[in-house]
């Protein structure tokens, strides 16, 4: 293993995705430093945080100074300068090429050359991503799940150039965030999602097709087929508006029809029924 040691670590957007990973790094003892593009955004994720602490701390998983000194080695920052002295730079912003690549070339510049880059892209090309850099050997995919507190696996993606020290140092990052860490090779959709979208692509074809309610879908696959969760309310969880983008990304490389996201998901999209997030998808929530 030729992993470096790895003391700050950066999370670049604190969506439900990167307040989980920030949340993982400071439980692992990193001192981590958080950027959002806004003080408010950024402290909705320190409360999303310091409130699931609260909850292991209730149910005597943490103890109460464990919760403290975790929040403290948190740092927030709408600043990217302020990630220079990370050792690793984890991004989880929006799911868009352009922003992303913007990201990493202005991190390119920020932080140490021997820092190590990291996306979280779910279903865009990490190879793409590191081309933005003059230092693509230094960019890997690390691809939590959703909710990434308490999904064990993390994919760590191989760009077409990554070197193999940036690979062994975010697997053994990955083991230190108590997870348990896959390694592959940049193709679409990685391992999970390249399975995983077209099988819930097809579950909610099935909707219209057997004409079954989501409440019945979710019966279905949870009893019939013991998932741990129905395909709606995991599609309500991950946010319709990244499953529908996940799956024109994937149908865009690969052109299965299976990947294409059903006309009905991207109705619920373009009328802003997110899932969760928005309040209402398949299910209403409070
Ligand atoms: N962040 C941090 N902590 C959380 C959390 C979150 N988002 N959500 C819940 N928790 C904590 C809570 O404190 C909760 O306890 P309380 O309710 O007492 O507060 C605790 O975790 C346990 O939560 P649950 O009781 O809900 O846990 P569970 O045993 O029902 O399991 C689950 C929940 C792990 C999500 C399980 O239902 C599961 O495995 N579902 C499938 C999820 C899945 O498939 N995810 C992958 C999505 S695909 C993806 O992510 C890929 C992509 O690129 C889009």
């Amino acid at each position: 293993m030729a992993a470096r040691k790895i003391r700050r670590v950066g999370v670049v957007g604190l969506g439900a995705m990167g307040a989980g990973i920030a949340q993982l790094a400071i439980e692992a003892g990193f001192e981590t430093v958080g950027r959002e593009v806004s003080d408010d955004l950024g402290s909705q994720a320190r409360d999303r945080i310091a409130h699931f602490l609260q909850r292991k701390v209730d149910k005597q998983q943490m103890a109460a100074g464990a919760r403290e000194s975790a929040l403290s080695s948190l740092t927030l920052t709408t600043d990217l300068t302020d990630l220079a002295g990370c050792d690793l730079v984890i991004e989880a912003i929006v799911e868009d090429l352009v922003p992303k690549l913007e990201l990493f070339r202005e991190l390119e510049r920020i932080v140490r050359p021997d820092a190590i880059l990291a996306t979280n892209t779910s279903a865009l090309s990490v190879t793409e991503i590191a081309a933005a850099t003059t230092t693509p050997e230094r960019v890997v995919g690390m691809h939590f799940f959703n909710p990434a507190p308490l999904m064990p696996l993390v994919e760590i993606v191989r760009a077409e150039l990554s070197s193999e020290e940036a690979v062994d140092t975010a697997f053994a990052v990955g083991e230190k965030l108590g997870k348990r860490p896959i390694r592959c090779h940049d193709t679409p959709g990685f391992v999970v999602n390249r399975v995983l979208i077209p099988l819930l692509n097809d579950c909610l074809r099935v909707l219209d097709e057997a004409r079954v309610s989501p409440e019945d879908l979710d019966t279905a696959m949870t009893a019939g087929a013991g998932w741990p969760m129905g395909p709606c309310t995991l599609v309500d969880l991950v946010g319709i508006d990244v499953h529908v983008h996940a799956s024109e990304a994937l149908y865009e490389k690969l052109r299965e029809p299976r990947m294409a996201p059903p006309p009905r998901i991207v109705a619920m999209r373009n009328a802003g029924l997110l899932g969760r997030k928005s309040g209402r998808g398949f299910y209403v929530y409070d």
